[in-house]
């Protein structure tokens, strides 16, 4: 199925009833026939979209589905690679294994599995991640960027720029974001980032962006244990927020913020970065492995490390660390 002109197709319809769209002439435009067409409209409308036609003139939107899948992502990109290919999957155990086989089998940059549940989702250090159905974004997106992998760390700290860029221009929410891979709204989880790495010593071959974004939850919609410290943009705006559009509006920046990288360095991100970060100038504690100890968040290094300054002077670079403020 060719998701271009359904995608297409779903965008034109979108100008509503005064405009609709002729499926003779998008079958011509796309060189496919009428019926083809009217398959696609049909289609549409199992996928739980209503669909309105005006007899000679053509078909216009009466509403939409909260989906994720891909023509109705793919209908709001503005990006040249990243999201032009799409795998949606209802469940799954969890999208980066998934990714992982792609990448292993030569998915192309910018290609995104998207589910809409997880059963066994993953975060950091092995922790669990609640996927609820239908409720958020989860996806990972493959990146091939021409980078060595000692730069790949950094790639957590483009996509936390990205994904609050896009946060901010859908909806009324000020994200910030707590070193190294999470973004938060009134000190509580929105968003939180798995990066994993597929490299040769000198070359990466494969970014994996694990993205986890809490939408549309209410707070019984989180496990208990999370309850207290987690949140989504419904609960943060007062009001549902349209899935497609914002893994959409993701993409875009995050194919934007990539490239801003490769070609710049670090430097552009990292400025960006700090100015959405909660935690600098502030007093902070750190848990690593090894002990736990306070700190003054300074900033962070051209390499993404935390850099926190101790009590008798010295600068440290985090690697690795939860972070509390
Ligand atoms: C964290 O904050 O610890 C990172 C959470 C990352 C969750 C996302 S959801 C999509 C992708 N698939 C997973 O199993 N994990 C990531």
């Amino acid at each position: 199925m060719n998701t271009n002109v359904k995608s297409e197709l779903l965008k034109r319809m979108s100008a509503g009833k005064d405009h609709p769209v002729s499926g003779q002439q998008l079958a011509e435009e796309y060189g496919v026939s009428r019926t083809a067409i009217w398959k696609y409209v049909k289609e549409l409308e199992s996928e739980g979209y209503e669909i309105g036609s005006i007899r000679k003139r053509g078909y216009y939107l009466i509403d939409s589905p909260d989906t994720i899948l891909p023509a109705a992502v793919q209908q709001f990109l503005q990006t040249k690679q990243y999201g032009r290919t799409i795998r949606h999957i209802e469940s799954c155990p969890s999208t980066q294994m998934l990714a992982h086989e792609e990448a292993q089998n030569g998915a192309p940059d910018g290609m995104v599995i998207i589910a809409d549940e997880q059963t066994a989702g993953k975060g950091r250090l092995s922790r669990p991640w609640s996927s609820a159905a239908g409720k958020g974004i989860w996806m990972s997106v493959i990146t091939r960027p021409e980078l060595t992998p000692q730069q790949a760390p950094q790639m957590t700290l483009v996509a936390a720029v990205a994904i609050v860029r896009a946060i901010e221009e859908l909806t009324e929410v000020t994200p910030t974001i707590k070193w190294p891979n999470d973004i938060l709204a009134g000190g509580r989880k929105l968003t939180g980032i798995l990066t994993e790495l597929q490299a040769d010593p000198d070359r990466v071959k494969a970014i994996i962006l694990g993205i986890g974004m809490n939408v549309n939850q209410q707070s019984q919609d989180f496990p208990e244990e999370i309850r207290a410290i987690a949140t989504s943009l419904s609960i943060e705006e007062g009001q549902p927020v349209n899935r497609a559009k914002l893994t959409a509006k993701v993409l875009d920046y995050l194919e934007l913020y990539v490239a801003l990288y490769v070609d710049k360095g670090f430097t552009p991100i990292k400025l960006l970065w700090e100015s959405y970060a909660d935690s600098i100038g502030k007093r902070v504690r750190i848990s690593t492995l090894q002990d736990t100890y306070e700190a003054t968040a300074r900033g962070i290094s051209e390499d993404g490390r935390l850099e926190v300054v101790l009590d008798d002077g010295t600068v440290r670079g985090i690697y690795s660390a939860d972070i509390h403020i």
